[in-house]
């Protein structure tokens, strides 16, 4: 190695990789939970009459105010709540690293869970303590949290709520007790939203260091990037100032402010994808050597056996379908690979590939 980049390049950073994302070309695309759905061809028409007036010649509104007003009222946030908005959800965990990391800084979280609370935390300099999940269902363990939050003393806590890979949703009343014996920020993550009737964002307010955090990306909307925090304006105005100039580009603005006044269309196609979940569980359930885990968000993690997920990712991908193949990402993960809930057609042909590869 360049010997500069040797001595300056932080140890922990060297013995990282990029983030990868594979490539999908020609394939089935089951990987990354994007809702599989185009817009109707009027509101499509309509998208890109709206857009010829956007004038990229200027920087956007950098509190994108059309775009919250729009926001609190598709997505009914509570008017006392404060509201931040982030280049996807991801940003908005970055910029609350960057808010409370420093010295001993600890990050919590549930493993297995969404890989960028560790990720974002480490960037940022902060400790990462995952707390495994339960087997054989990946539930909350909440003597563990409690034990652990008492510990640490972590600035951040995230749950996610439903849980990233595992699809299933925890306890509430366990997440309340996460949020009152917490020192520091809770963050519930509510990147699934869309595909379960359990949320805390109604509930903003009632403890002073819990946020939900949401994105649109899962809804049908992830070319766009943005997410949003909900919670505490004492607290937001906080992380608001770690937050870039501009974070939401203009195009994002119009075009996430047009949608979401259009959110039947979005609802409809969530509920389709819920419909298809049910089928896609029922059907992988009936495979013979295929465990299924129960999902509350648009992909299901399933379990086939034990030394075969490579074998079987790879006849998946010979037979058009990609999906994630979660075997060693983490050791309870082991034979597990994660299908994201297409269309119909792309569901049966995901089925199809994968009885031939089993
Ligand atoms: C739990 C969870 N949170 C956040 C995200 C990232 O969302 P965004 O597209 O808004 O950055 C994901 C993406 O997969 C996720 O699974």
């Amino acid at each position: 190695m360049n010997p500069l980049i040797e001595r300056l390049v932080r140890p922990e950073i060297q013995g990282l990789t990029a983030y990868q994302v594979p490539d999908a070309t020609g394939l089935i695309k089951l990987d990354a939970m994007e809702n599989p759905y185009v817009w109707p061809e009027d509101l499509h028409r309509e998208w890109l009459e709206r857009l010829k007036d956007v004038q990229v010649n200027r920087y956007p509104d950098p509190r994108a105010s059309a775009l919250q007003v729009v926001l609190r009222e598709s997505m009914g946030i509570p008017e006392k709540a404060g509201l931040l908005l982030g280049n996807g959800s991801d940003e908005l965990i970055q910029m609350l690293a960057l808010t409370v990391a420093g010295s001993g800084r600890k990050v919590v979280s549930l493993d297995p869970g969404f890989v960028m609370y560790r990720m974002i935390g480490l960037f940022a300099g902060m400790e990462y303590r995952g707390v495994p999940l339960r087997p054989p269902d990946f539930s909350l363990d909440l003597p563990a949290v409690l034990a652990a939050v008492e510990q640490e003393q972590p600035g951040l806590t995230f749950i996610a709520y439903p849980n990233n890979p595992t699809g299933n949703l925890f306890e509430a009343e366990a997440v309340e007790r996460i949020v009152a014996a917490s020192p520091g920020l809770v963050i519930l993550d509510e990147a699934y939203a869309p595909f379960t009737d359990a949320s805390f964002l109604l509930r903003v307010g009632e403890w002073p260091n819990l946020l939900v955090m949401r994105t649109v990306s899962k809804m049908g909307l992830a070319g766009l990037r943005l997410g949003f925090l909900a919670g505490p304006t004492e607290w937001l105005d906080e992380v608001d100032k770690t937050r870039l100039p501009y974070n939401i580009n203009v195009l994002t603005q119009v075009s996430a402010a047009f949608a979401l006044r259009h959110r039947p269309v979005f609802d409809e196609q969530t509920r389709r994808i819920r419909g298809e979940r049910e089928r896609l569980f029922a059907a992988l359930a009936g495979l013979v050597g295929v465990e299924p885990y129960p999902s509350q968000a648009n992909f299901i993690l399933l379990r086939v056996p034990a030394g075969s997920a490579g074998a079987v990712f790879d006849g998946l991908k010979t037979g058009g379908v990609l999906v994630k193949n979660l075997d060693g990402a983490h050791p309870s993960l082991a034979d597990c690979l994660r299908v994201t809930v297409g269309r119909p057609e792309e569901n049966d042909a995901f089925l199809e590939a994968l009885r031939a590869a089993l």
